[in-house]
């Protein structure tokens, strides 16, 4: 993986009770490192167990800031504080529609099904078959089975429950998919990594009567999207 020391592989452990305090030690990092405000966000990360969704030999290593690999071809479970840094500047609460594109592990879609509540609603597409039977997996041992999952290209977004209050796009793309502009709503916003001149931006998009307001957080570092959109070329599934 690029730009980490991704750990070697091991037998797990670690008890549950021991990874209960390393989670809510991280919940207490990212509240003192600023990227952790708002109390739902906060009540999501101290309940949702990360362990869950990391692959067995990387268990341990749940609440390391480091991104691990998936089942699949390019998928990744990212940083812990990448959830936050997404979701906060999204503005994502209580009983909105969200939309993720990019399941990976199934982690930020759960953080999500418990941030918008039982009011909300929450679709997340996943273009690698692989990855999307793992994540599907992770999200039902976890007993989470109201999520909308949808196994291909998440850059046509998926119009059947649009518009979109939330728009969350987890892998780089050179351009916002238009589909993707089209399904959220006005007042919505939509936060991606965009690539401009070879770096990788987190940018928030807000939807307005006429046109976005566009505003840029930080440089970021995350897989390419693939499909129509993706610079791959790679057909959608
Ligand atoms: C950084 S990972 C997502 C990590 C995820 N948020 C988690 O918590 O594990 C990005 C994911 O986007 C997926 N992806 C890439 N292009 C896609 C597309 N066009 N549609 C849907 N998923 C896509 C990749 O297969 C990968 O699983």
């Amino acid at each position: 993986m690029q730009g980490w020391r991704v750990p070697p592989p091991k037998e797990p452990v670690k008890s549950k009770e021991t990874l209960k305090w390393e989670r809510e030690r991280k919940v207490r990092w990212l509240a003192r490192r600023g990227y952790l405000k708002s109390e739902r966000i906060k009540i999501a990360m101290l309940k949702v167990p990360r362990e869950d969704f990391m692959p067995r030999s990387y268990r341990d290593y749940a609440y390391l800031e480091v991104p691990f690999p998936l089942p699949g071809e390019q998928a990744s479970i990212s940083c812990p504080h990448s959830y936050p840094l997404f979701y906060e500047p999204l503005g994502l609460d209580e009983g909105q529609r969200f939309l993720e594109v990019g399941l990976g592990s199934g982690y930020g879609t759960a953080l999500a099904r418990e941030i918008v509540g039982k009011e909300g609603l929450v679709v997340s597409i996943e273009i690698d078959p692989l990855t999307f039977d793992y994540a599907k997996k992770n999200l039902e041992v976890a007993g989470y089975h109201d999520i909308v999952l949808v196994k291909g290209d998440g850059g046509l977004g998926y119009p059947e429950f649009s518009p979109y209050d939330r728009i969350c796009i987890t892998a780089a793309c050179a351009e916002i998919p238009p589909p993707l502009l089209e399904q959220l709503k006005v007042g919505g916003r939509l936060i991606a990594p965009v690539i401009e001149r070879g770096v990788q931006y987190l940018m928030l998009h807000e939807k307005r009567e006429k046109g976005f307001t566009r505003e840029v957080f930080c440089e970021v570092l995350y897989v390419s999207l693939r499909g129509k959109y993706g610079r791959s070329g790679k057909p959608a599934l």
